[in-house]
């Protein structure tokens, strides 16, 4: 295995899956705090009170709140980010086992609520941005990059009310203060940015999943949201490299692979169709800086009529970002056949591929299609590329002689590097590689602890028991070695 020689290794994480804190030094409320534990089977719960009476919704990070709903804490109900694996008091530790393994860099993402606690005001929060500056440090002090997402996942709870989910363009404007902010701010201490966590999903939770938001006009809330989002990413991309020209952003698309289940031309196409919705339709956007041909199909398919003016384009063209980004866990099935097979994971709605592995939670295991993937982004792009989440989420047990074996782990990463490798050796310019979770963390899609992906264990189960203490799994001396080698050492 070759590895360009500056390859930057690292691990990846969320700040509303492993801050904790969540009201801590004049934080306000993200979307994320009002969203309960779930499970396997049971989704995860918005709570609210809409015309007055408590309610719930199933929901998933990344979507909004019902138009009109005032999000509320149930003192009935478990939040799990509240308190996470409370990254907030133990960030030093946390790095400090990332520097231990070797990072060159780490993905950590800004809780906008910490900065702006409504996400409306005039001035930022001085507690929320001394926290991350002291983050920064840490990671300098050890010579790891850091890797910034502006916004996964956690709008401000209060904007998400005002402007229904980013319902409204006056978002743009709250966005682009936000990042301005922190441009200034961390210059000369921040590289690298994205821009938004997997964008795409809103487009992905049509494909099966609903969207509760708004269940009468789905489509044309994502595809708005989404135009939005462009527009508000876009203005940022333009403002970091006006405030710092050496600032690289990318973009970050949720990667899922589409492959036909059978040689029908019907399959090719549908799978066609929705590589188009699903993938290119937010790359295009973000990369190339205007909306692909299959766009205007699109939107009159699903009925969509959007609120786009002229400046929203040039910002677009203005504004395409410097790198792509992805996250990549699994292939999916698409077919126009009726199927007795399903799958049910959160991104895999489709047909069971027979060649293929799945998780506990239903997710495929397929390293050929990361490669498959890097190559078709890099002709299409021709940007540079970072593979900025991948992992095996999966239930640890602390052995008889009180270590955790994670060889599944170490086996699913191995396959993904090779993958990786396999890419560059195919041309494909791939500059990082994050593993998500590169400490436990509280899974997004369901909310538990016990879904695991880090080389880092942390004491603490599925309903906020434990001591937080951290201890490294078999994966984190895999991993040293895999860094100290540059990937030729993967046994
Ligand atoms: C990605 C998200 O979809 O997948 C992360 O960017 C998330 O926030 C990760 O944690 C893994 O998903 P899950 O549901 O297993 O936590």
């Amino acid at each position: 295995m070759t590895f360009p020689k500056n390859f930057l290794w690292g691990g990846a994480t969320a700040a509303n899956q492993i801050e904790g804190a969540y009201d801590v030094d004049g934080k306000g409320l993200s979307v994320t705090d009002i969203l309960t534990a779930g499970s396997l089977d049971s989704p995860r719960l918005l709570t609210y009170k809409l015309n007055g009476k408590f309610q719930t919704t199933p929901s998933a990070p990344g979507q909004g709140l019902p138009e009109g709903a005032e999000g509320v804490i149930d003192p009935n109900s478990y939040y799990p980010n509240h308190v996470a694996i409370d990254f907030y008091h133990h960030y030093k530790e946390d790095i400090k086992l990332f520097a231990e393994m070797g990072f060159k860099i780490f993905r950590l993402s800004i809780a906008w609520t910490r900065i702006f606690p409504r996400g409306d005001e005039e001035k930022p929060n001085q507690a929320g941005l001394d926290f991350y500056r002291r983050v920064f440090e840490e990671c300098k002090k050890y010579d790891i990059e850091p890797l910034v997402t502006i916004s996964h996942y956690e709008d401000p709870l209060y904007l998400s009310e005002k402007y229904h989910d980013w319902g409204d363009r006056k978002m743009i404007d709250m966005y682009v203060k936000y990042a301005k902010t922190l441009f200034e701010e961390y210059k000369g201490l921040v590289k690298y940015w994205l821009t938004f966590n997997e964008i795409n999903t809103s487009l992905l939770w049509l494909n099966g999943f609903g969207n509760n938001v708004d269940a009468d006009k789905p489509y044309q809330h994502a595809y708005q949201k989404l135009h939005y989002q462009f527009v508000a990413s876009a203005r940022a991309v333009k403002l970091a490299h006006q405030i710092d020209p050496n600032y690289v952003v990318g973009n970050m698309i949720c990667g899922v692979v589409d492959y036909p289940l059978t040689p029908d031309p019907a399959d090719i196409l549908a799978t066609r169709y929705h590589m188009e919705q699903d993938i290119f339709y937010c790359g295009d956007a973000q990369c190339k800086g205007k909306y692909p041909t299959f766009a205007k199909r699109l939107w009159k398919e699903h009925n969509v009529h959007l609120d786009i003016t002229e400046q929203d384009k040039k910002d677009m063209l203005e504004g395409t970002v410097d790198m792509y980004t992805f996250s990549y866990y699994m292939s999916n099935v698409v077919t126009t056949h009726k199927i007795e097979n399903k799958v049910g994971g959160n991104f895999s709605a489709g047909a069971r591929n027979p060649y293929l592995k799945y998780s506990q939670w239903g997710w495929a295991t397929d390293p050929d299609g990361l490669q498959y993937y890097l190559g078709i982004m890099y002709d299409r792009y021709e940007l540079p590329i970072m593979v900025v989440e991948n992992g095996l989420g999966a239930v640890d047990k602390i052995s008889d002689d009180g270590k955790i074996h994670d060889d599944y782990r170490i086996d699913y990463l191995r396959m993904h590097v090779e993958a990786i490798n396999h890419a560059i050796e195919d041309g494909v310019d791939v500059r990082a590689y994050t593993t998500w979770g590169c400490i436990d963390e509280v899974s997004a899609g369901t909310g538990q602890m016990s879904k695991r992906y880090g080389f880092i264990y942390v004491d603490r189960d599925d309903g906020g028991n434990g001591s937080l203490k951290r201890m490294p799994k078999d994966s984190f001396y895999w991993y040293k070695r895999v860094i100290t080698s540059n990937g030729e050492d993967l046994e």
